[in-house]
């Protein structure tokens, strides 16, 4: 029994690794997740020039989940070109670079410096929520069309998606993207443009956006596991793969995520709040959950979700 799979051709010890956003912004940060027990190293979104993100309160957690509006803080990429560079000296831990250009030049131009580092695999991010003026790419299917259709990658190529709430527009996505040369999507992001308000001020919680941000952490995991599904669907006789992220909070939640058809899964909320002993607790929570119901591999279940007949 273990929890090994394959991502995008690249074989990973176990099926949890790190989501981009919390915890991986920094070399240190980077390093920390190198020597835990995360699969991966994922690192944060990254732009062309560094930004300090958007002003203070920007990322509240309150019970079962978290809002957040960071508007991207990194160190720019050629900072993410060099830590690739400084984590694949000293372990083979395949590492994931995340690209959010603020514009399709941008991304093409951060995919294009990648290509020629140790990194395993590029996410591109298509659905940030947080930056004022900039919709989430993958809610315009031309624009996703036009973007795809420019990429030259050697490196699998992942997407990660905001959630897409109805059948035909998964389909429509899928359609679109099984003529381009992604290997992985990504689901989900944080639900965009949420509001939350607080009932000692009346006010937002956060401050950017006239309070709108993203909304994590367990409330969310219905949505992702629909999205998953509903993509499983879509895609279940290509070769992309899907990565579920949303509310994965104990070793059951990535047990379902499996079911509904994820070849790995991404922890955030969880990871930002318990820091890096998450993931071997999710690790044992997890073969604990195998070992109950007698299942020797994720790929033997992946996928399996029963319906009602
Ligand atoms: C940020 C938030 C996201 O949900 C995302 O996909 C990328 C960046 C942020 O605000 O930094």
């Amino acid at each position: 029994m273990n929890l090994s799979t394959t991502l995008a051709g690249i074989p990973l010890n176990s099926c949890i690794l790190n989501a981009s956003g919390p915890r991986d912004t920094t070399l240190e940060e980077l390093q920390a997740l190198q020597t835990s027990e995360s699969a991966a190293i994922m690192m944060k979104s990254c732009t062309i020039d560094s930004r300090p993100g958007n002003p203070e309160p920007r990322y509240v957690e309150f019970t079962g989940g978290a809002q957040q509006s960071m508007g991207l803080p990194n160190h720019g990429y050629q900072a993410y070109l060099e830590y690739a560079q400084i984590l694949k000296e000293t372990s083979p831990k395949p590492i994931v670079a995340s690209v959010s250009g603020l514009s399709p030049e941008d991304n093409l131009h951060i995919i294009q410096a990648f290509q020629d580092t140790p990194v395993d695999a590029i996410e591109l991010n298509l659905s940030c929520p947080n930056i004022p003026g900039k919709p989430q790419t993958a809610y315009d299917l031309t624009a996703t069309d036009r973007l795809l259709e420019q990429i030259q990658s050697t490196k699998p190529l992942g997407l990660k998606l905001p959630p897409l709430l109805d059948p035909a527009l998964v389909r429509d996505f899928c359609s679109c993207i099984t003529q381009h040369q992604v290997s992985f999507v990504t689901l989900i992001n944080s639900v965009g443009n949420t509001l939350v308000i607080d009932p000692a001020t009346d006010r937002p919680i956060i401050k950017p956006k006239h309070g709108l941000g993203g909304l994590s952490g367990s409330m969310i995991k219905p949505i992702a596991l629909g999205n998953v599904w509903m993509f499983h669907e879509a895609l279940k006789d290509t070769q992309i793969d899907i990565i579920g992220v949303g509310g994965i909070s104990f070793g059951r939640d990535v047990y379902d995520f499996l079911l509904a058809g994820a070849t790995a899964v991404q922890i955030g909320t969880a990871y930002q709040s318990e820091n890096i002993p998450v993931f071997s607790r999710l690790n044992q929570e997890l073969l604990q959950v195998f070992a109950e119901k007698k299942i020797a591999s994720v790929d033997t279940i992946r996928g399996t979700l029963q319906e009602y007949q």
